[in-house]
């Protein structure tokens, strides 16, 4: 894989070769001694303050033999001048970066970059270094090495997570990385407010729990902290979920013997979600867990060195738009009479039929924000009152000498499912359905976080793939991974 983005994007096959990679580099970071020297060079930017994954990448730079740069963005790079991401890494990249390793704020960031990167024909490989409250891919590559060392296995195992699940990116990573390995149990114990969303773990047996006894019987309990940063300067948010859970020696009884405690760093001393008196504890294995960090970003560097040219990402999944029916324009306009559906007909362009009473003209609107749009073209949308009260009333809108491209048609059946689009052209009338969504390139992604909200270019390119199809249909951002009604996307 040359850029390693999220663990949602993670096979076992890779996960397993990764692993066994990292394992084997273990003796030559003890030993400090580098491999051979090479020519590549490796950029670590940090836009959030990092200890672990910093110094980490830096020295598996060191140890794999490449040049590497470190760019603290929060100071020391033009972010701060309010140059855009993509701009600023395709400078890095011109610097001569073969891999960035890069960690932002901003959610979405990696993927964003890794798309760029691509488009402007760089070679950079993109490894995401935590994105927000997103994704923590090394993070998660690390903890697996940590957890196949220390129980000899990968399936089969209880893990519980503790503390704050809703915005612990290494969580997130981690939950969808264990997805692959079979025999998985999940105990995820956290205060209501910052539980873990359904979507990461559907499907995985699971427990959930507010209470710390729910632990009891794991082999692994992975702890994090609340991060303030997190909650957009609602303190009383914050204040209200902080301290209420701390790893001491009642926990260490309650779980037993054989089980270990993990904790991706840092623990917070005032909160103390590891209590001090238990970090020196052969159970509390969280210094092995970090030393890990290393040889395990030793494998991530070799492996995005050693895929540098052309990347094609997966495609997302496209609109299946049928055509459920196709005819004479004035057959059609004469049953339509028969049946006392009175409108008036238009020679040529789309109609846009079964939209339910009153949603006409929010989706005339975001057709018009949408589409460039004949100028000289009518653009109705109107209530049909059919002369039969036992039919129902819809909204029709007509589009005279217009035609709308797929996108757009899939970001209609997105906001109405079931609508039929009408295409009239050379006394022919065309009826389409649309199927699939898949995926739409219209809309805002409702998360202030997400890159598309907070980079000038990216904020041309939203993306939302449809999860679920039914109902009010869910969209997931393709960028920042959050999950949205089609509602909030498309307002
Ligand atoms: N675990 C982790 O990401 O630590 P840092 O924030 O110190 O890099």
């Amino acid at each position: 894989m040359k850029h390693v983005i999220s663990a949602s994007d993670f096979t076992l096959g890779w996960v397993l070769e990764m692993i066994e990679r990292s394992t084997g580099h273990i003796e030559r970071f003890r030993s400090g001694i580098p491999m051979g020297h090479r020519s590549e060079k490796v950029t670590v930017v940090m836009g959030e303050a990092s200890t672990r994954t910093a110094g980490s990448f830096k020295a598996a730079a060191r140890l794999v033999g490449c040049d590497w740069d470190f760019v603290a963005s929060s100071g020391e790079s033009s972010l701060t001048k309010g140059e855009a991401l993509g701009a600023s890494a395709r400078m890095w990249a011109g610097q001569g970066a073969a891999v960035l390793a890069i960690r932002t704020a901003i959610e979405g960031g990696s993927r964003w970059l890794a798309e760029a990167m691509e488009m402007g024909s760089y070679r950079t490989a993109i490894i995401n270094a935590g994105d927000g409250a997103n994704q923590h891919v090394s993070q998660a590559l690390l903890d697996l090495v940590t957890i196949k060392l220390k129980k000899g296995r990968l399936e089969n195992l209880r893990i519980g997570f503790l503390g704050d699940l809703r915005f612990s990116r290494t969580v997130h990573s981690l939950v969808q990385a264990l997805r692959l390995f079979p025999g998985i149990e999940l105990v995820l114990v956290s205060s209501p407010q910052v539980k873990l969303s359904e979507w990461y773990y559907n499907g995985m047996p699971a427990t959930v729990s507010d209470s710390i006894e729910a632990l009891a019987g794991c082999d692994i309990v992975y702890v994090t902290r609340v991060q303030e940063k997190r909650f957009g300067g609602d303190r009383v948010a914050y204040e209200r979920v902080r301290g209420l859970y701390s790893v001491g020696e009642d926990t260490l009884r309650l779980i037993g013997p054989e089980a270990l405690i993990m904790h991706p760093l840092p623990i917070n001393s005032t909160d103390r979600e590891i209590d001090p008196s238990v970090w020196m504890h052969p159970q509390v294995i969280i210094d092995f867990q970090a030393e890990m960090g290393v040889p395990t970003r030793m494998a991530l560097i070799e492996e995005a060195l050693s895929n540098t040219g052309p990347f094609s990402f997966p495609e997302l999944p496209k609109p299946v738009i049928k055509v459920v029916s196709s005819g004479s324009a004035e057959e059609a306009l004469n049953r339509k009479r028969r049946n006392n559906i009175i409108f008036t007909p238009i020679d040529c362009g789309t109609v846009i039929d079964h939209l339910p009473a009153g949603m006409g003209a929010k989706v005339r609107s975001i057709i018009r924000s949408r589409v460039k749009l004949d100028p000289g073209a009518k653009v109705l949308a109107e209530d049909l009152v059919p002369l039969d009260p036992s039919r129902p009333v819809k909204d029709i809108i007509r589009l005279e000498n217009n035609f709308l491209p797929d996108a757009i048609i899939a970001m209609v059946a997105a906001l109405v499912p079931g609508v039929t689009i009408n295409e009239i052209r050379d006394g022919e009338i065309t009826k389409k359905k649309v199927e699939s969504v898949g995926h739409i390139t219209v809309g805002r992604c409702p998360n202030p976080d997400c890159i598309t909200n907070n980079d000038v270019q990216a904020v041309r390119f939203p993306k939302f793939v449809v999860v679920s199809d039914s109902g009010d249909r869910t969209l997931q951002c393709h960028y920042c991974e959050r999950r949205f009604s089609t509602h909030e996307v498309l307002q």
